[in-house]
């Protein structure tokens, strides 16, 4: 009797892992660095049979398009990092937890959290190509060749080199969404809603991006009279875009699918989410308590404010559990001074300051 259920467990856990590997995909790009292109354009390795996490679509993408993958790779880690950033004083915290499944099991639920981070993941993407057309780096694209904007002023000249959003749009789209693209299930069933979820998420990533880049212009003239000025389209701070998304993330609407096989609203007093917007289909899991089925870390460990009343203060973060204190030291640069020319000379003061984790 025992027998069989430990068998059924192994098995279950198996097939868990298994589907893990599947769901995580293409991030782990980000922590498994790609070799740069001219280490293997003439060797021709099997670099994309080789790299972990890739769909086949994704597989034959990477093919055809060897050199762009090196900036995958660093679109996926700097939406990591953004991430990070966004969560940095919640529950969920958008740790890692290895390099295959990058986010972990929790990504296997349809939740907010799960929403934000593939819409953040395809902003990652389109920010890093459109970025590497601009610098030269992609051999299949070039700066930006976005139409002059009607608003700008008649006298300055647009032109410069900007930022390929169109392509670095496109190019996201085609790749990261392949692996959604490639599945096939019935229709108004939880996989088909899942599989609506993340391409509706990744879309409003790449819209996001698109949507902040602006244009920037540069003075030229005699001895600084900006007479004349150039002008070009610029990719926005990741940050902003963080920050576009971290809004979407608090208004994210909650979804279910129909017979049909659309996603509509679980609340229809609501708006329709626009395609700028995120949207999910199941409760977020318990981020308080370590749980290895969900694959919640739990904020056990986590530091905490003690005085804040928001998220990051101890009470909420704690989830009622209670907290330790301890002293840490803490070192700063201090009485800083500036030398005649050119550095600022500074001493390093130590603190102890009170820091609190949560039990
Ligand atoms: C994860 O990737 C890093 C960097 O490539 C490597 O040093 C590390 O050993 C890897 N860890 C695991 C568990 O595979
Ligand atoms: C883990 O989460 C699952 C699903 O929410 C729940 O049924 C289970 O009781 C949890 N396990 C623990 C140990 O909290
Ligand atoms: C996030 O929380 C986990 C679990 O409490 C912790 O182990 C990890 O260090 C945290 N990560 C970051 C980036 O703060
Ligand atoms: C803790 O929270 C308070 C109130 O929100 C804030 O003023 C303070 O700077 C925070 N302390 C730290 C160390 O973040």
């Amino acid at each position: 009797m025992t027998g069989t259920r430990l068998l059924l467990t192994v098995a279950l856990l198996c097939s868990c892992t298994q589907l893990l590997a599947d769901a995580n995909s293409w991030w782990s790009l980000a922590m498994n660095p790609v070799q740069r292109p001219e280490m293997y354009i003439i060797g021709a390795q099997p670099v994309c049979s080789q790299l972990p996490g890739l769909s086949p679509g994704q597989r034959k993408l990477c093919q055809l398009y060897q050199e762009h993958m090196v900036y995958i790779g660093e679109g996926a880690k700097n939406a990591i990092k953004e991430c990070q950033y966004q969560f940095r004083q919640r529950r969920w915290n958008c740790s890692t937890v290895d390099n295959t499944s990058v986010f972990g099991r929790v990504m296997k639920i349809g939740s907010r959290e799960t929403a934000f981070t593939y819409a953040v993941s395809a902003a990652g993407v389109v920010n890093a190509i459109s970025r590497a057309c601009r610098e030269g780096e992609l051999s299949t694209c070039g700066c930006s060749r976005t139409a002059r904007p009607k608003d700008l002023p008649r006298d300055w000249l647009w032109g410069g080199c900007g930022d390929n959003v169109e392509y670095g749009y496109r190019f996201a789209k085609e790749f990261v969404d392949a692996r959604e693209r490639e599945k096939n299930y019935a229709k108004g069933s939880e996989e088909q809603a899942r599989t609506l979820m993340n391409l509706q998420n990744n879309e409003a990533g790449r819209r996001a991006v698109y949507k902040l880049a602006d244009v920037a212009c540069k003075c030229h003239g005699v001895s600084g009279s900006c007479s004349l000025k150039t002008c070009w389209l610029q990719l926005a701070d990741f940050r902003k875009v963080g920050d576009l998304l971290k809004e979407k993330y608090d208004s994210a609407a909650a979804m279910r699918i129909s017979r049909k096989g659309k996603l509509e609203l679980v609340n229809n007093r609501f708006n329709s989410p626009t395609q700028e917007d995120l949207v999910y289909i199941d409760p977020s899991p318990d981020y308080c308590l370590r749980n290895e089925t969900t694959g919640s870390l739990g904020t056990q460990g986590r530091l905490c404010n003690k005085t804040s009343e928001g998220m990051d203060g101890c009470e909420l973060m704690c989830c009622g559990r209670g907290y330790d204190q301890f002293k840490s030291i803490q070192v700063e640069r201090c009485h800083c001074k500036f030398h005649w020319c050119c550095f600022v000379k500074c001493k390093k003061c130590t603190e102890i300051v009170d820091q609190y984790v949560c039990k």
